[in-house]
């Protein structure tokens, strides 16, 4: 089976972990070996000690741009989900995963205003307070992306309904096996 990488990128509290969440083990039911690099999780192991500022997540993307691009060369399907706020550094980690594998990025496009209503850490109300510097959306940049695969609204929408939409659209992409009915009963 070929891998690819499943980009999810957007503001902090947008719903990314969420609905890739959802997405992972629909993707193993398909018969795929799946990592899934969340960005939150990736700091306390290969990022640990990066802070926000733009060098340092600059870091990180790369490095997960990287450990992506080996894992789908090696037959994965490898869902990242990380603010990843820069266009360039998108961009990057496409190149990396394109010399082998198919790329898809999905904007979770959850507005600043939805996500700090919703803010479920309390980032937002302590970025907003002057409590935590560089926070993306506040007092750090969130590049949109122009060129996503898919770009999703949650606003009315649950993260089950999301997470069908994404896996629509990477059958639209031919990258999901087709589904072959057992002739055996
Ligand atoms: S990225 O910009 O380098 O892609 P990443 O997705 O790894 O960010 O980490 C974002 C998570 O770190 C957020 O969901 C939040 O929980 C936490 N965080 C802590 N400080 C900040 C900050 N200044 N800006 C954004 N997220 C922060």
């Amino acid at each position: 089976m070929s891998g690819f990488v499943l980009w999810f990128t957007g503001l902090s509290g947008a719903g990314k972990t969420t609905i890739a969440n959802i997405v992972e083990p629909e993707l193993e039911r398909r018969g795929f070996v799946v990592d899934h690099l969340d960005g939150d999780i990736v700091r306390t192991h290969l990022s640990k000690g990066l802070g926000f500022s733009k060098e340092d997540r600059d870091t990180n993307i790369a490095r997960i741009g990287w450990v992506a691009s080996r894992l789908s060369r090696a037959g994965a399907a490898v869902i990242v989900s990380a603010i990843s706020p820069y266009e360039e550094m998108r961009r990057h980690a496409r190149s990396l995963v394109e010399q082998h594998s198919p790329f898809v990025e999905v904007y979770v496009a959850t507005s600043l205003e939805e996500c700090a209503r919703r803010d479920p850490k309390g980032l937002y109300a302590a970025a907003f307070a002057g409590e935590i510097q560089d926070f993306t959306g506040v007092s750090a940049p969130y590049e949109e992306p122009l060129h996503a695969e898919l770009r999703l609204e949650t606003i009315g929408r649950t993260p089950p309904e999301s997470a069908i939409t994404v896996i629509d659209r990477l059958e639209e992409l031919n990258l999901l096996p087709v589904r072959v009915e057992s002739e055996v009963e």
